[in-house]
């Protein structure tokens, strides 16, 4: 049967999600750092890697300043979409092609944290967590920035590479 939850429950199933997520992402941002062929790209994942270690800390004060307890979940939403970037990477050979998949892969995870961190913004706004919701907005941007910078590549080397090499 389900059970009645309250929007603070929500609150800390999200969260809890979403630590999940991206503890399985600094993993995959690492592989995906050293399956890039560009050293631009190669070094935009690895940034991104110390973005999201940052990421994973702030979420420890996101714990700390609202006093919850995070449940052990894990995100299968990110799951899947590590899956689908290593099937990529063991079906495409390593250059320009492989390169411009794995910033599709990428930035489709860059886009659902997007989504889950605003959701977050918005319920801890509910709830009144200012302090949380503040930090919540400063990974909420850099995730912003990171999905910019991939479509920055995308637009440029990524995507006329790919075609020269056709
Ligand atoms: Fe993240
Ligand atoms: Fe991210």
């Amino acid at each position: 049967m389900s059970q009645r939850k309250t929007i603070d429950d929500l609150f800390v199933h999200m969260l809890s999600d979403i630590y999940s997520a991206e503890k399985q992402l600094t993993r995959a941002l690492a592989k995906l750092s050293r399956t890039a062929s560009d050293p631009q790209l190669a070094d935009a994942f690895k940034t991104h890697l110390e973005e999201t270690q940052g990421q994973i800390e702030r979420i420890d004060k996101v714990v700390e300043s609202t006093g919850i307890r995070l449940k052990r979940v894990k995100c299968v939403a990110m799951e899947g979409l590590i899956e689908e970037g290593a099937e990529l990477i063991d079906e495409i050979e390593k250059g320009p092609v492989l390169d411009a998949g794995l910033v599709a892969a990428a930035q489709k995870v860059e886009h659902y944290e997007i989504a889950a961190y605003g959701s977050l913004c918005a319920l801890g706004k509910q709830l009144g967590h200012e302090e949380a919701v503040n930090l919540l907005k400063e990974t909420l941007e850099e995730e912003k920035a990171t999905d910019m910078k991939l479509t920055q590549f995308a637009e440029a080397a990524g995507n006329r590479k790919a075609t020269e090499k056709q």
